[in-house]
């Protein structure tokens, strides 16, 4: 049976199996996929078994990220922009092809699922970390009219402009510069949430039009989709579907099918 896994650490919350397995069902794709808890210094060990066993593809999941990117033999574009890779696929010719899914995943998934065009919109990103790094690209390769990088730390939204701005308008700013500019929509990438706090953000940012997303995802709405929802907005979404949605632009690349990703977001949400 053709063998594929997530390394991660720690690794028993990953729900990317269920996801798998649920993929292969509906696509009628015959596979395994595990979960598999890998030493912080053990990746390339744990990797190398992995392929040398006849595994065929990985995904790999926190901490090991960049070392994935340093692991895979050849990168595609994506992967080298966002500087870390998600999934690993074994090449027929040996090679370990390195690509990175996240962005794809978040653009799918507002595009697709949520049905709200990116080209032309002004869009906020919070934050300046590994996670906004990893989805720059494929938003600005949806045209949009353009990106705000907001961060507590203005340095490091400054980094990512210099090194985007040749694919698109890509501005830095800090929150208190946000000033009464309003945006089409608003992507909250930083890991506040993950401590239950909010940036200062100025309520002008928000319009009721505007569609707010958070890369985190909980059984209850965030504290930043409930500050939007305070605002007035209703277009809200968190990143469960970015989750599905990496996962499916994952098995593409392995198996050559894109899955449906709405039935399983919602049955992912059930499971919460
Ligand atoms: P990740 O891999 O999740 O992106 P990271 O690279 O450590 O993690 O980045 C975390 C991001 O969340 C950063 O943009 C960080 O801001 P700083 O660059 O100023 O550190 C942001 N962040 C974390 N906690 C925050 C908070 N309480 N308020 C605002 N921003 C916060």
């Amino acid at each position: 049976m053709d063998r594929y896994a997530v390394f991660g650490n720690p690794i028993a919350q990953s729900k990317s199996p269920s996801i798998h397995i649920e993929f292969a069902r509906q696509s009628g794709e015959q596979l395994v996929y595990e979960k598999k808890l890998v030493e912080v210094d053990e990746f390339k060990q744990a990797a190398d078994d992995f392929f040398q066993q006849g595994g065929l593809g990985l995904n790999i999941t926190v901490p090991f990220k960049l070392d994935a990117f340093a692991y895979a033999t050849q990168l595609t574009p994506r992967a080298q922009t966002a500087g870390a890779v998600n999934t690993l696929k074994k090449c027929e010719d040996g090679s370990v092809l390195g690509d990175n899914t996240d962005g794809q995943g978040l653009v799918n998934d507002i595009i697709i699922n949520h049905h709200r065009a990116l080209k032309n919109q002004r869009i906020l990103i919070l934050g300046a970390g590994g996670a906004v790094r990893g989805i720059l690209q494929p938003l600005l390769l949806q045209q949009p009219k353009e990106i705000v990088i907001a961060n507590r730390t203005l340095i490091k939204a400054e980094v990512l402009v210099a090194e985007f701005e040749s694919l698109g308008c890509v501005k830095a700013c800090e929150f208190s510069a946000l000033g009464d500019q309003s945006f089409d929509v608003i992507i909250n990438g930083t890991s506040a949430s993950l401590s239950g706090q909010l940036p200062p953000l100025p309520k002008s940012i928000i319009t009721p039009e505007s569609f707010c997303f958070d890369m985190m995802y909980s059984a209850e709405p965030t504290v930043f989709l409930h500050w939007a929802q305070q605002q007035g907005c209703q277009n809200l979404a968190d990143g469960l579907g970015m989750l599905v949605g990496q996962a499916a632009e994952s098995f593409y690349v392995w198996r050559g099918i894109k899955p449906e990703t709405k039935a399983v977001i919602e049955s992912m949400r059930e499971q919460l």
